[in-house]
This record gives C-alpha cells, structure tokens and sequence, in this order.
C-alpha cells in the first residue's frame, strides 16, 4: 500500500506511524535553553549532568522497549517507520554559536507534526537538537514520492543565538515557596519563560489535533511567534488556539498536559484527558466544556513503585503521555495502573507496553512516535462562537 499523509486528529484510527530509534544517542546537551537536572539526591550531589554519549547498555535497553512498540503495532496491522539515526556525537557549530554534539532521534514527536495532508518541520527551540530532522530524510522523501498530495512545510530556521533566550528565567522561580500567593500568581501567570519572543521558534510537541482545530502550548519550547507563524500558514485549514497552563513552571510539550481521546458524538461527551497539576485556565476549560468534552483527570502517575530514571529531563506526567490507536484503544505504559483503570472505566482498551527505559531519551510513548496517517478528516468538533 503507498503511503498516504492524512492526520487531523489524535484519535483517528492509526494507519501509519513512526517509531524513533536510540541508536548514537548522547546526552542532551546543556546550552542557554536547556539545563539538565539529575534526579537523584545522591548522584546529584557528585555528578554534573553528563556529556557525549550515553552508555551502550543503557542505549540497548532503550532500542529494545522502542523496536517491541514498532512490533506490537505491527502485530496490530499497523504500518511502522523507523527513523536513520546520525552520529549524534558531534559538534554543530554555526558562526555564533557551537555545542559540543546533539540529542538523539527517539522523539520524531518534538520535530515533525502531520496536520491534515501536510507535514510540517518544527523549527525546534533548542541547539542541540537542531539538526535532529536529518534522521526523517528519508521518511519524508518515501511520504513525498508516494503521496503526490503531501505538502512539505519548513518552519522558518531560528538563528538560536543567546539572545533568543533569556537567562533570568533559570533563576525565576528561586525561593518560590516562601513568597505570598500574590506574587507567587505574578510569576505564574506572566508566562516569561527561557525561550523569548525574539525569533520564532517551536518544538512540534507543543500542538495537539481536535480536527479542524489545534491547540498550541506556549512554552519553555514553543513562543508567541511560533504560534503566529502556524497560525497565518495554516489560516483557512485550521484554527490555531494558545494555551497557557500557568501552573507549569516548565511548560515544554503539551502531550503531558493535555490529552484528546475521543471526540463527542451526538449527546455523547468527548474525552480529554487532563493533568491535575496544570489545570486549564478557566475560560479554556469552558471552551472545551461548552462544546461536550469531558474533562477527566489524569490519576497520580505511579512512580512511586516506579521512580523516574536519574537522567531523565521529563517530569513524572509521562504517566500520561499515550499513543492512541483509535478512539477506543490506547497504548499506555505497563506500570500506570491507575491511569488503566481508569481508562478501562470509560471502555477503552488499554494495549500495555513496557517503556520506562525509553524516558530518559526525551520522553514516553507519544513522544517517540509520530502519526503520520489516521482514517481522519477535517471535522468540526467546536462551535467556534462559543469562545
Ligand atoms: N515537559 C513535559 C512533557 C515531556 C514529554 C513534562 O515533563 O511533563
């Protein structure tokens, strides 16, 4: 069967999907966008975030979780892409800036997003992980000599230069605790974060698909800009909407954040999955409300019996970070029981996967993959006037 792009939503029943690989990864590199933050007390206190490339084994265990999700959606009837990994062990240099060597491929998700019949190509937010798109190549040449209507969109390429970041934000939240509500709010809620508005720049992971509508993080990883660029491309095929989600101190990727499962039909309530922590703010959850969504929160994650790897830059809401095969089915990690309940209480069907060896390469089971043709269309699933 040629390959077909065609994605509006998250649900759409999934056709065809990629699966990153770990193969060369390093470390994330730290640079004026990124710092990386161990987390364990005791290594903390002897380590510095490590550089260059990460252990074999440790990449082994990681391929092997990611190459049994390609094969469980296989098994499924679905058709599974894999990425071309670089050497990620190398330096970029550009004339103003250089960073010692890259990230990795295992979260196409962050780089690349399908919307409709067209792919398009993240900036990205962060130097280390400029080049990431090197990988997709070939993926994008095969979407493009085998579907005539695919349209290729490259975002505007951010120059990545100090002053695109501002540096103030690392300390912002110091002392945070001891401050009064008011101006606890007044830092919540002035959404300056490390990324500024000096040049457009976005990370793909920040967009999530309800069909004829997407709703944009604006984030540590994705700016105003950004989200004005989508917006006039995308103008007549679209509506792009922000959201802010004030209660994340680091916003990056909204796949943690909020999650669309299932869209209304008829006197049936849509399902979107939210995170108790980040709430919606309230004009927002009327938006979706008014328009029959339900809003369901998403269980504590279960890191307790679980606790997240040490090198892991993502926060413990991976819990919730799913791959949905259709509006029925989901693809959840195996020890999120809570979130299984759950799910299984509003009939979904849950395929369990083991991936905690995957998170310290930038993410879970929605990160790593990228959608690429749903049975989809543009349906409108919000009454516009209601917001
Ligand atoms: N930065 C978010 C999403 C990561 C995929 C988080 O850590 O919750």
């Amino acid at each position: 069967m040629p390959l077909k792009v065609n994605a509006w939503t998250q649900w759409g029943k999934l056709k065809t999907v990629v699966v990153g690989r770990a193969d060369f990864a390093c470390f994330q590199p730290e640079e004026p966008g990124f710092r990386g933050r161990i987390n364990n007390k005791v290594i903390e206190k002897e380590l510095n975030w490590p550089v260059g490339r990460k252990k074999k084994s440790v990449i082994d265990k990681a391929n092997s979780q990611l190459d049994n999700l390609a094969s469980t959606l296989s098994n499924i009837g679905i058709k599974v892409l894999r990425p071309s990994p670089i050497d990620f062990n190398q330096e970029i240099k550009t004339p103003t800036w250089k960073v010692t060597h890259m990230f990795c491929c295992v979260c196409p998700r962050d780089v690349l997003i399908t919307i409709g019949n067209f792919v398009i190509e993240a900036s990205m937010s962060k130097r280390g992980r400029f080049f990431e798109y090197l990988s997709y190549k070939d993926i994008m040449y095969s979407l493009w000599d085998s579907d005539s209507s695919m349209k290729w969109k490259v975002a505007p390429k951010p120059t990545m230069n100090s002053d695109m970041y501002w540096e103030g934000y690392w300390t912002k939240f110091n002392d945070f605790d001891k401050k009064s509500k008011d101006e606890q709010d007044n830092l919540l809620y002035d959404y300056k974060y490390v990324l500024n508005e000096k040049e457009i720049a976005f990370d793909a992971a920040d967009i999530t698909r309800c069909g004829k509508d997407i709703f944009v993080q604006h984030s540590m990883t994705t700016n105003l800009r950004a989200i004005e660029w989508l917006r006039r491309e995308l103008d007549g095929y679209v509506r792009v909407h922000i959201l802010n989600f004030p209660y994340d101190k680091e916003p990056s990727h909204i796949d943690c954040t909020i999650v669309p499962l299932r869209p209304p039909r008829g006197k049936k309530e849509g399902i979107l999955l939210t995170n108790p922590e980040r709430p919606l703010l309230e004009k927002d959850k009327k938006f979706f409300t008014d328009n029959n969504w339900c809003l369901i929160d998403a269980p504590m994650p279960s890191q307790a019996n679980y606790p997240m790897p040490s090198f892991c830059s993502s926060s413990k809401w991976l819990s919730m970070n799913l791959l949905s095969i259709d509006e029925n089915t989901v693809v959840v990690e195996e020890g999120e029981k809570g979130l299984h309940d759950l799910l299984e209480a509003f009939n979904f069907k849950i395929i369990k996967v083991p991936y905690r060896d995957v998170f310290e390469f930038g993410g879970s089971i929605h990160c790593s993959t990228w959608d690429i043709e749903r049975e989809d269309s543009s349906q409108d699933f919000f009454n516009i006037e209601s917001y």
